[in-house]
């Protein structure tokens, strides 16, 4: 008997490789013991929240006895967050944004999906760099567009302009450019950005529609040795930025979010209108109340990322002595190897068997490397340095 929509049948074909490797990890653990398993697989910061989220949970506590203390509110979230995260923001972008251009979200994800289901037509396409997120085909699938991955450069992953002009057409209604990447680590350079937008503002007079740049960027306080994240607010007209404080705040299943369209945009204030809607009719129906209130205390606040950029060094070296070849990640939380043997999925089956677990890089639209994420404790990644080295010499 057929349960599922013939489209859900598929997309859960596709994501079968993390689901699959996600599976064998819970059957190592319960196998092996969670403390012989070294997994890498997935985004989750395990860093305690800031302490000044602790303080704005206690101080919420304190107004629990208030009528609708824990009630519905407008659709994008309360008046006194959208504001005090426009004054944030303004800073951070350095543009001048006000509560209206500011829409709070069920995460960067419900974010990405109430832009898509206000701005795309029945087969639109929507352009991401390849490799890129995993879930972009279905936030813009969800909504009646298509997904189309361009390649980056070849070994750098750095933007290609080339391959994007050429893959612009008159259906192309938004490019999403996540910077600091998952899964490479890559971060886009002012340059590489300025030319991008001179090449979307140059597309998008030809076709008489502009195509939005939707900037996705809730690892952007995570860049390491100084590297520049260019805010990109003040350089289209068109430009949204889609964020959260899953990984800032170490707080991703509060699911708090936002949207934040730049106050050049002519009619953003049709396309606000369009937002608040999708929030509430795709069934989010309002970003959460406490993850708002968690948010207003703790903005400007953010996890220690010298944790992280500790990590990465510590796996850098590991992977380095194990002989791999691979880029030092400019931001983020992953690394992005070659896959010894060229075969990334039978190279992530190896990495199992040494009891490591990685997501091959073709589940990013990246065959041929594979993904680390190093949101884990330091000694787990120095536990990993045996099991990695034999699984390297395997390919040798
Ligand atoms: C590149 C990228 N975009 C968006 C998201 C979604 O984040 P959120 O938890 O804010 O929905 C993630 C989560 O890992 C991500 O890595």
């Amino acid at each position: 008997m057929e349960l599922l929509s013939a489209a859900m049948a598929d997309n859960i074909g596709k994501g079968s490789m993390i689901r699959r490797m996600f599976e064998a990890g819970i059957a190592l653990k319960r196998e092996h013991g969670e403390e012989a398993v070294c997994d890498f697989s997935l985004g989750n910061p395990d860093l305690p929240p800031p302490p000044a989220v602790a303080d704005g949970l206690r101080s919420l506590l304190g107004g629990m006895d208030k009528p609708f203390a824990l009630g519905y509110m407008p659709n994008g979230g309360f008046d006194w967050a959208r504001n005090a995260l426009a004054v944030h923001l303004s800073g951070e972008q350095g543009v001048p944004l006000t509560g209206g251009e500011v829409i709070l979200t069920c995460g960067a994800a419900g974010g990405l999906n109430s832009l898509f289901k206000a701005i795309l037509n029945p087969g639109d396409q929507v352009l991401g760099i390849a490799p890129y997120f995993v879930e972009y085909g279905a936030y813009v699938g969800n909504h009646g567009g298509v997904f189309r991955a361009v390649p980056s450069r070849p070994e750098t992953f750095a933007l290609d302009l080339d391959a994007l002009d050429a893959a612009i057409t008159p259906e192309t209604r938004a490019l999403i450019l996540n910077s600091p990447n998952n899964p490479t680590g890559q971060v886009y350079s002012r340059r590489e950005i300025t030319d991008l937008c001179a090449l979307l503002e140059r597309r998008s007079a030809r076709t008489g529609r502009p195509i939005f740049l939707v900037a996705d960027e809730p690892y952007r306080f995570l860049a390491y040795d100084g590297v520049e994240v260019p805010a990109l607010l003040p350089l289209y007209p068109y430009a949204i930025v889609a964020s959260s404080f899953s990984k800032n705040l170490s707080m991703p299943g509060e699911r708090i979010g936002y949207l934040a369209l730049s106050p050049r945009m002519e009619g953003r204030e049709d396309l606000m209108a369009g937002l608040l809607l999708a929030n509430r009719i795709l069934g989010f129906v309002n970003p959460p109340v406490i993850g708002q209130r968690l948010m207003a205390a703790a903005l400007g606040s953010q996890v220690d990322a010298g944790v992280y950029e500790r990590r990465r060094n510590a796996m850098a070296e590991v992977l380095k002595e194990a002989g791999y070849e691979f880029l030092l990640p400019k931001g983020a939380f992953y690394f992005f190897p070659r896959a010894p043997g060229g075969d990334d999925v039978a190279f992530a089956d190896t990495l199992r068997r040494h009891l490591i677990l990685g997501v091959s890089g073709s589940a990013f639209g990246g065959p041929g490397y594979f993904r680390l994420a190093f949101c884990v404790e330091e000694a787990v990644i120095y536990r990993a340095a045996p099991g990695l080295r034999a699984a390297v010499r395997e390919f040798a």
